[in-house]
């Protein structure tokens, strides 16, 4: 089990006009130390990098699926959640655990269920440009379906806030058990990086792009396997994109230079996911953006002698700036990282199936257990004033006037 203090600092969306605005330390830290790296150099960026993507954003064609996930249709309000502990930060709100009460008018439902709640304030996703990549992460996660993605159950919007309900993970970040951990073996690292290669296959499939691989976004479930959380970078992208976001350490050099860039860009990170999870520390790290920058482009990074020269050909193979010869990005795809040597052994079908046992089984003691994350102080209300509408309205029978909503257009699949 994880406990409180396991790591520091919130979520980390730098946002502003690309690597200036991360250089100048706009973004947030990325949480906890990394041993032996300068903690907190790395910021998530979420800039325009191409006159083309300046244009209105392209209307997308609308799946009727996401429309039923909006929670008026399944009968839900908001005003049917508690909202309890903070499970972690962002720029823009926050997600909380949220417990669905039981209800006459849910008659199958015997016991609270406990989800986690993502609330992004609307009036600061406008002031930060992210309309476009909220928007994108609701539609592609409410597309996408997969074992190892968190799921979307549906989402809701006031005046105030958007909201996205999601299953609660309750292991924790996989950031936690690593930091905890120091550094893992070449047998957990394998386990964890066949997880993420399982959906890294089934999202490029798809056409979509994941861009924000890292530890702090992947989740243990309760059998110890991977959840993939933060879909606010994810894009449908059948070819190329020149938008420069993601985490500094993390980020592939076509990100960097903005001659566009794929799924190519998703296995350059599980590269340095992989380093990270064998070494404990990311193979470019400094203390400002500018200079993970500069290594990043120069590529050099020195490997640990412990890491096995298997691991270290394949990291090799994923950290290769010709995008010609990256592996994953070949004509095999996923499969060609799939039959490197470092995977021989492993079943993938049964893994797919969660047959294989995993090497951290989180320990919980009942379905609304937090203990595997951070603990945060005890939730602002006025800083949710969403949310706090929809817990006066209950508590006090009444429904405050509803304010102004200038942004709800923008937000159509809410
Ligand atoms: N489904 C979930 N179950 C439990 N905890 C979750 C879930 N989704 C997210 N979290 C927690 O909340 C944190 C922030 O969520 P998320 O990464 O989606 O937000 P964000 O605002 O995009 O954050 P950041 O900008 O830091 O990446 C996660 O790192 C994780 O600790
Ligand atoms: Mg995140």
């Amino acid at each position: 089990m994880v406990g409180a203090g396991a790591g520091v600092g919130g979520p980390t969306v730098g946002l502003g006009f690309g690597a200036l605005a991360a250089a100048e330390g706009k973004g947030k830290e990325r949480q906890g130390p990394s041993p032996g790296a300068s903690a907190g150099a790395a910021d998530r960026v979420g800039a325009r990098a191409s006159p083309a993507e300046r244009e209105p954003p392209r209307r997308q064609t609308v799946r009727p699926a996401e429309f039923r996930r909006r929670g008026e249709e399944l009968g839900l309000s908001l005003g049917d959640f508690d909202m309890l502990d903070t499970l972690g930060t962002g720029t823009f709100g926050r997600v909380l655990l949220a417990r669905l009460r039981t209800s006459p008018n849910r008659p199958n439902q015997t016991q609270p269920h406990y989800f986690a709640m993502k609330v992004l304030e609307k009036n600061t996703v406008v002031r930060l440009r992210q309309v476009e990549h909220v928007n994108s992460e609701r539609s592609t996660l409410a597309h996408v379906r997969h074992p190892f993605v968190v799921n979307l159950f549906c989402t809701f919007q006031d005046e105030a806030n958007l909201y996205m309900l999601l299953e609660y993970v309750q292991g924790g970040e996989l950031f936690s058990h690593l930091r905890r951990a120091q550094r893992f073996s070449a047998d957990v690292a394998r386990f964890y990086t066949a997880n993420i290669i399982l959906v890294l296959e089934n999202l490029h499939a798809q056409d979509i792009i994941y861009r924000d691989l890292k530890p702090e976004n992947l989740l243990i479930d309760s059998t110890g396997h991977i959840k993939v959380t933060d879909f606010g970078f994810a894009k449908y992208v059948p070819e190329r994109t020149w938008t420069l976001c993601g985490t500094p350490e993390y980020l592939a050099p076509e990100i960097i230079t903005a001659t566009g860039h794929g799924a190519a860009a998703d296995w350059w990170a599980l590269g340095v996911l992989l380093f990270e999870l064998l070494a404990g520390y990311p193979p470019f790290f400094a203390d400002n953006p500018l200079e993970i920058y500069e290594k990043i482009l120069a590529g050099r990074y020195g490997v640990p002698r412990h890491i096995d020269p298997l691991a270290k050909d394949l990291i090799g193979r994923l950290l290769t700036d010709d995008l010609t010869k990256r592996l994953g990005n070949l004509k095999g795809g996923a499969q060609d990282v799939k039959n490197h040597p470092w995977f021989e052994g492993v079943d993938w079908e049964s893994l797919a199936r969660k047959e294989i046992r995993a090497p951290i089984i989180p320990m919980t003691i009942n379905p609304g257990d937090v203990s595997n994350y951070e603990r945060y102080p005890a939730t602002a209300i006025e800083t949710l004033p969403g949310v706090l509408r929809a817990i006066s309205q209950r508590k006090y029978g009444f429904s405050p006037e509803k304010g102004p909503d200038p942004y709800g257009y923008l937000f159509p699949l809410f």
